[in-house]
């Protein structure tokens, strides 16, 4: 039996045990697929729909949806024309305990390629998700648009993307790219919250090799183009993965970080007998901190340092780790309760903030602010870079949009500035004055307009030109840089005035973020009536 001997609808079978005995097999041609395409999936290294479905769920949970839908195209093209199922493998199910619903483009049916009837299922599982109220998970593998459907499919990625959008900040949505995904198609991830791509077996582009050779006679091959290592350092993918099993394994522990929808509260892991006043007692990991930071200004950390010693078990969970690497993203817990973390990273760029940091940063408080997760800024950064290729890439409308984030979200927000907060980084990094709730900084702080460098070089300069004049410009100089760092760089001036709530050793900072955290369990703030801002784009 193949699946082109079934009939479409009628059926010969009479009798009640004949009837059930043809749904047996009706259901059975539907798991089975098309045998050499599932072998031909395997020989690639990667797995078929029901198999990923299967892996990624919890055991056995799995209820699948439209399992007998068929194409409406006829028998156009080709000869595997009857397939059940028709490219995609929808449902719910499953993780860790909580429901999500699941799609999973079927390459062994017609290359995965989106269909109508492909498009109607995507579009029912989506709308239930987000009629429950929980996650929706796309796992893309497929040939694009159905090229016999026509039209048909692209209205079905039209609807798909209207889905997208009407779940956006209402249920959290998680794409694997898990095979070819291309042309307009790339599209519907892009959309999505949070993308995930597999080494070797996945690519995203607009265009492939092919157009890009025509069109602008440039070689390329489809790794080069749309590899997992171009769309990470793009800013496309927040993280990729060694193998399907990593894809799935990061994906549960993400969801494990967030709420099922907008209107809950992430998963709380915290004890059991927790309470507003159960004690904090300071640790060695606690004291660690204390030595974190160097004696010289200019010496490089790593931040990474900073964040495990303050989270629940060190753990971190970075995303877009490849894309502007001077600022750090992730989830990460304290007392058991998700916290969304910023952070500059003095290993790169000494941490300034450039155009795909503010935009990583921005989309990323959204993220936090849409589900409901509070946000930690740790603070490290000498200002925004200067740079003709900034200037011109519109740092100017697009470094804003940081800030502007901060100012709209209304989850609780905790900052603790551990070294520099020059400038337009001080404004844009969570400072009190975009209603961040809680702002601490270390006694390292370094809170000023700009560096002692270019201070002294702006309010010195007749005393610095006699000094070369006089052959002790160096002792000028640097007495001019130490009295500039004695007074204006550090926390205590803006201690005085309220900008700070604290100054805390390091050591003390998990102690104090937690409890920061603790009193803003219950915050609640409303914006202005609004249809929505209008960041600029
Ligand atoms: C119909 C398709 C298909 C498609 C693949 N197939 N893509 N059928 N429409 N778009 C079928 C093939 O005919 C083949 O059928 C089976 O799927 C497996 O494909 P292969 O080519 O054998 O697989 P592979 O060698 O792995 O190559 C995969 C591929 C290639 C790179 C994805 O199939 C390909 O280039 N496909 C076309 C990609 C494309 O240009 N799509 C349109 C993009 S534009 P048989 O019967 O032989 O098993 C787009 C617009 C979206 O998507 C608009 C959104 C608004």
């Amino acid at each position: 039996m193949t699946t082109t001997d079934l009939p479409r609808t009628t059926t010969t079978a009479t009798g009640t045990a004949a009837k059930i005995a043809e749904l047996a097999r009706r259901r059975e041609v539907a798991r089975q697929g098309a045998i050499a395409s599932v072998e031909k999936q395997h020989a690639k290294g990667k797995l078929t729909a029901r198999e990923r479905i299967e892996a990624f769920l919890d055991p056995g949970s799995f209820v699948e949806v439209d399992e007998l839908a068929r194409h409406g195209a006829g028998n156009y093209g080709a000869d595997v024309r009857e397939s059940y199922g028709d490219g995609v493998v929808t449902g719910y199910g499953l993780v860790g305990g909580r429901p999500v619903c699941v799609y999973a483009q079927d390459f062994t049916i017609f290359g995965g390629s989106v269909g109508e009837r492909v498009g109607q299922k995507i579009v029912k599982v989506m709308q239930r998700a987000i009629d429950v109220g929980c996650p929706i998970i796309g796992i893309n593998d497929s040939g694009g648009a159905r090229i016999q459907e026509g039209v048909a499919s692209l209205a079905s990625y039209a609807e798909v993307g209207y889905h997208i959008g009407l779940a956006s900040g209402v249920v959290p949505q998680v794409s694997l790219i898990l095979g070819p995904c291309a042309g307009g198609a790339v599209y519907g991830p892009a959309a999505t919250d949070v993308v995930v791509m597999v080494e070797k077996t996945s690519h995203q582009f607009v265009t492939g090799p092919d157009v890009v050779r025509a069109v602008t006679g440039e070689q390329v091959t489809f790794e080069e183009l749309g590899g997992p290592a171009v769309n990470a350092a793009a800013g496309n993918v927040h993280y990729v993965a060694a193998d399907e099993k990593d894809a799935f394994d990061w994906v549960q522990t993400l969801l494990s970080y967030l709420p099922s929808n907008n209107l809950d509260e992430p998963p709380d892991f915290g004890a059991a007998d927790w309470a507003y006043d159960t004690e904090l007692e300071m640790n060695a990991e606690d004291l660690g901190l204390n030595a974190v930071i160097p004696d010289e200004p200019n010496r490089l950390y790593d931040m990474t340092t900073v964040i495990r010693h303050l989270v629940d078990d060190g753990e971190f969970l970075e995303m877009q780790a490849a894309f502007a690497p001077n600022l750090l993203v992730g989830l990460a817990r304290i007392e058991g309760r998700t916290v969304g973390l910023l952070a500059n990273q003095p290993l790169h760029l000494s941490g300034a903030l450039d155009i795909d940091a503010s935009e990583k940063g921005a989309r990323f408080i959204q993220f936090c602010d849409a589900f409901n997760i509070p946000i930690l800024t740790l603070v490290d950064v000498p200002g925004y870079l200067p740079g003709l290729d900034q200037e011109r890439g519109g740092i100017i409308r697009r470094g804003v949009k940081l800030s502007f984030a901060y100012a709209t979200a209304t989850v609780p927000m905790v900052t603790v500035i551990v070294r520099k907060a020059y400038g337009g980084g001080y404004a844009s990094m969570g400072c009190k004055h975009y209603r961040v709730d809680t702002n601490l900084a270390w006694p390292t702080a370094e809170i000023a307009v700009m560096g002692g460098e270019a201070a002294v070089s702006v309010l010195f300069r007749r005393q610095l030109q006699e000094a070369v004049a006089a052959g002790d410009y160096e002792s000028v100089h640097s007495t001019l840089v130490d009295a500039y760092r004695a007074e204006k760089c550090t926390p205590y001036e803006a201690a005085e005035r309220g900008y700070i709530d604290a100054v805390i050793a390091p050591s003390e900072t998990r102690i104090e973020v937690a409890k920061a955290l603790r009193m803003l369990r219950t915050k609640r703030k409303t914006m202005p009536a609004r249809k929505h801002t209008n960041i600029p784009l």
